[in-house]
């Protein structure tokens, strides 16, 4: 049997090799309790755990937004990988061979092209490290000197040297990568007499690489601060490399949490050369976007390793209004934001260069929150002596403020806000009341009023089918009955685990993603994904009481259906038939009362 491309028995043996818990506590920190192992959820924001680890099952799910999934699922979310890649990383740790993978052709050209250009981007950042570390140039030398990259910086960010434009060429095809290869990476281009060239070449080059430690692309500096080139060349769009969703140094950062199986929060500056300096200075928890704003996708990545972000872009104006931007972005992503901000407008090389280290842990220390941040920001930038630029400021700060969720929030802010313009907290606490929208409530009590619902019918079937699928002892009765379900795919779910008891083999609930596209089957997501949780203690009870209600209904549905034919019935004697029968029924549902 097939397994999206591999043998099924290669997949099973993937992860009988890959138990879930070893596999996922090298990434999250997980918690014992009772048989499941609990997390914080590291695709969504929350601060209690409700990502839960099914150790018998092999199988995780979270409560508070719905993931799920086997360790193969998990490594392709939390790593970003397609399913192939994550099935050859597990494989791989394992110490299993890769078998033949049999996809559509489509794919697999793609795959084998990203694994030529990868393999070519590591051979080049390994053949400019072997330069840097070999070249008597003075030029580069004297840079490397000014910018006091030691021996130990350089290894740890594998920083290497493009000494021309065609030995890197040279190299890369004695190691049989063709041109195409080269051109698909982004290392080679050709120029007005069609002769291939490194784009890097001449330039102190800084490797970029992705969460799993791969090469992806370069950024390179000019040695020189000539105007006519740009100082940084960075590598352009390819099959593996996308900067607005690269993050320089995440890989060291990785690293580094896994080390020290904790990691408090992460730094982020603005240059790939300030990430350098503040690992130097030992803020080894320091990352950089490559030249472009802070977007959601960065922020979904940090969030997967920690849940405090300190943003510390260049003092500049330009520095401190990304910084503005990139408050939103984070907290939207459940991070806590903290911003620390560089007097005289420096970036953080320069600062550390200027005040050392111990006056820059300072600041970190003392990094003010952002929603505070965004407020001294806002009265920087308007004069509050003028009553309209007052006004101005006071609705921006109403604004920011009705984007928080508790009132003891506002309150924090009120205060700050109070102080700066002198106008009393009861009065902006009036503004805020007037501005703010109230959501509908909820309905909370959902479950005890369920059965009797419109849609009890459907919701009756779903907590019986899970109850059989997730092997609950009360459901087991029911295998041997016949039983329908509305929904196709219930009953192929059903039909599964009743062929199972039959045929006396057992299943994990991580072996259902194997027989079922779960991805792709909603109904069938929703069943495995069963939280019973909202069902009280007494599931055994509840469960007999969706049997009922279902014969109950499933009653009213004859009852129906024989008033019809009896209306429709110019047969007298088969009329009298249909009496009959209808008879019985009412008794039936009379009994129920
Ligand atoms: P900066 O001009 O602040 O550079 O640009 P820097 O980090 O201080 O570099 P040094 O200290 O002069 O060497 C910040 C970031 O903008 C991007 C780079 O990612 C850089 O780190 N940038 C800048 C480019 O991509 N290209 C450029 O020509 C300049
Ligand atoms: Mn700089």
């Amino acid at each position: 049997m097939i397994n999206r491309g591999f043998p099924a028995e290669f997949i099973a043996q993937v992860k009988e090799r890959n138990d879930i818990i070893s596999v996922l506590s090298k990434s999250i920190t997980l918690e014992k309790k009772g048989k499941t192992f609990w997390a914080c959820c590291p695709f969504h924001f929350e601060k209690t755990p409700s990502f839960a680890v099914n150790e018998d099952e092999q199988f995780y799910h979270c409560y508070g937004c719905g993931e799920s999934g086997d360790v193969i699922s998990f490594i392709q979310k939390y790593e970003n990988l397609s399913f192939y890649e994550a099935v050859k990383l597990l494989a791989s740790s394992a110490g299993l061979e890769l078998p033949q993978y049999s996809n559509t052709m489509e794919d697999m050209e793609k795959l084998r092209t990203k694994e030529k250009v990868l393999r070519a981007l590591n051979l080049a950042k390994d053949y400019y490290c072997q330069c840097l570390k070999s070249t008597s140039d003075s030029k580069v030398l004297d840079y490397i000197k000014k910018r006091d990259f030691n021996s130990k910086v350089i290894e740890d960010f594998n920083i290497g040297y493009s000494p021309d434009w065609k030995s890197l060429i040279k190299y890369l095809s004695q190691n049989n990568v063709d041109l195409k290869t080269m051109n698909l990476a982004g290392l080679v281009d050709y120029n007005d007499n069609k002769e291939p060239y490194d784009v890097f070449a001449t330039r102190l080059i800084f490797p970029i690489l992705n969460n799993l430690g791969d090469c992806i692309g370069f950024t390179a500096r000019s040695l020189e601060n000539n105007p006519n080139y740009a100082k940084y060349r960075n590598s352009t769009q390819t099959i593996v490399f996308d900067k607005s969703k690269t993050i320089y140094n995440i890989y060291n950062v990785k690293q580094f949490k896994k080390e020290h199986q904790k990691l408090d929060y992460i730094i982020i500056c603005e240059g790939t050369i300030d990430v350098i300096a503040m690992h130097k200075a030992g803020f080894k928890n320091s990352v950089a976007c490559m030249g472009t704003a802070i977007t959601p996708y960065h922020a979904k990545e940090l969030k997967k390793l920690v849940d405090k972000i300190i943003l510390c872009l260049d003092g500049d104006s330009a520095g401190q209004n990304a910084t503005y931007k990139a408050i939103d972005i984070l907290l939207s992503a459940g991070l806590e934001v903290r911003v620390v901000s560089l007097k005289d407008n420096l970036d953080p090389d320069e600062y550390l260069k200027k005040y050392g280290s111990s006056e820059l842990n300072d600041c970190i220390n003392n990094a003010i929150d952002g929603i505070e941040f965004k407020i001294n920001l806002l009265e920087k930038n308007h004069n509050l002596k003028d009553n309209f630029e007052k006004n101005k400021f006071i609705n921006q700060c109403m604004e920011i403020l009705s984007n928080l969720n508790t009132n003891s929030e506002k309150e924090i802010y009120l205060k700050i806000i109070s102080k700066k313009t002198n106008i009393s907290q009861d009065i902006l606490r009036r503004d805020i009341l007037s501005n703010s929208t109230t959501l509908p409530k909820q309905d909370k009590d959902e479950n005890s009023i369920l059965i009797s619902r419109p849609e009890g019918y459907l919701k009756a079937q779903q907590f019986i089918l899970a109850s059989i699928i997730h092997k609950k002892d009360y459901a087991k009765g029911i295998l041997d009955k016949d039983f329908t379900f509305q929904n196709s795919n219930y009953n192929k779910l059903f039909n599964f685990a009743k062929n199972c008891c039959i045929n006396n083999k057992s299943y994990t609930i991580s072996s259902l993603f194997d027989y079922f596209d779960v991805e792709n089957n909603p109904d069938i997501a929703e069943i495995i994904n069963f939280n019973f949780n909202n069902f009280g203690d007494n599931l055994d009870i509840y469960f007999n009481e969706c049997i009922k209600k279902i014969s109950y209904l499933e009653l009213k549905n004859k009852q129906e259906e024989l008033t019809q034919a009896f209306k429709n019935e110019i047969d007298l004697e088969k009329r009298k038939e249909i009496a009959v029968k209808l008879n019985n029924i009412a008794k039936e549902i009379k009994n129920w009362r």
